[in-house]
């Protein structure tokens, strides 16, 4: 069975050919770079950049997969959470898709795809109930999941999203965006401690907009004292990227502990972080740690095909009605 799968919930314009679980395809144009001037994602600019490319990922994942448009047989399409208008260019095509061919069609839940990633090729074996961590640019949520089409919010940021974070930090401290992998390449493991910083947390909920503040001061201090050199540059680096990690890998060890759950599977932009991959192993080693690959940690369409795929198996289909959801 060929699932078609289509993304276009942000910046990322993504189609995807599945064989069952397996990835025949993931084509990707991402408009990033008509962002970077702004420091993040422009609604309009990237709605623009979808209907731009959105033929051009479709025409080549069917190509690289080596299937003709006939051979589709299910179209799954991310419709919520994301940008209204960039969510609609994808939502479109799918259902003109799936009315012309007539061939099934499944909307799919973006944060609900970000943890199904993992399980994608059929390398691990589903197996609930699980911890799902989301960290993406838009959501630091942590799920108790039982299923992935009823996961339960046990836990989530009070204000900015993970990966929101890295991208002010980086761009109060002119290191560009995105700033997650900038942050990444040059943190430095030793240098974690050089400053105090701290993330809020209460019980499963965290927060990270004091922590920016915190490393916005420090930088200013910094430069009272002189120019800023690139040695402090990786000391604040660093001991952000420390305390983020700290906190994250901490709820959900603690997490796991409350709902007495055995395993623990992580998806986003941020999972892609060499640091929290290396820590959610190491400090979760009595946890069975599922990370999802680096290849579909941010945004694409392949986890949406995947999710759909599942979710159609267990009788589950939407019709032309089904509706785009910003939230
Ligand atoms: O999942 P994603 O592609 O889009 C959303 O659904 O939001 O995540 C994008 C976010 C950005 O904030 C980016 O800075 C962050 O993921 N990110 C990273 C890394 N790569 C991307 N954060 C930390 N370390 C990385 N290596
Ligand atoms: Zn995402």
């Amino acid at each position: 069975m060929y699932t078609l799968g289509i993304e276009t919930s942000c910046d990322e314009t993504s189609c995807a050919v599945l064989s069952g679980l397996k990835v025949l395809s993931n084509v990707t144009i991402s408009s990033l770079k008509q962002h970077k001037k702004y420091g993040g994602v422009v609604p309009e600019v990237a709605t623009r950049a979808h209907l731009k490319n959105i033929d051009k990922v479709f025409s080549a994942a069917l190509h690289e997969a080596k299937i003709s448009l006939k051979q589709i047989d299910l179209i799954a399409v991310t419709h919520k959470p994301g940008l209204i208008g960039a969510l609609v260019v994808g939502l479109n095509f799918a259902k003109a898709l799936s009315l012309g061919l007539d061939k099934p069609l499944i909307g799919v839940d973006h944060l609900r795809a970000h943890l199904f990633a993992a399980f994608l090729d059929g390398s691990r074996k589903i197996e609930f109930p699980f911890i799902g961590l989301v960290v993406s640019g838009g959501h630091t949520d942590i799920y108790l999941v039982k299923d992935f089409h009823r996961p339960k919010l046990i836990g989530a940021t009070c204000d900015d999203a993970c990966g929101e974070s890295y991208d002010k930090v980086a761009r109060v401290l002119g290191l560009g965006y995105p700033g997650g992998p900038v942050i990444d390449k040059i943190f430095d493991e030793k240098e974690k401690n050089a400053f105090k910083f701290k993330c809020g947390r209460k019980e499963l909920d965290l927060s990270f907009s004091g922590i920016k503040t915190a490393v916005l001061y420090k930088k200013q201090e910094l430069e009272d004292q002189g120019v800023l050199k690139r040695e402090e540059m990786i000391r604040l680096v660093s001991s952000f990227q420390g305390a983020v990690v700290e906190a994250i890998v901490d709820t959900v060890r603690d997490a796991a502990l409350k709902y007495k759950v055995k395993t623990v599977v992580c998806g986003g932009g941020v999972a892609a972080n060499r640091y929290l991959r290396a820590q959610l192993i190491e400090r979760a080693a009595d946890l069975n740690v599922i990370i999802a690959p680096m290849r579909y940690t941010t945004d694409n369409a392949a986890m949406v095909a995947g999710l759909g795929f599942y979710l159609y198996n267990r009788g589950f289909k939407n019709g032309p009605r089904l509706k785009a959801q910003a939230r």
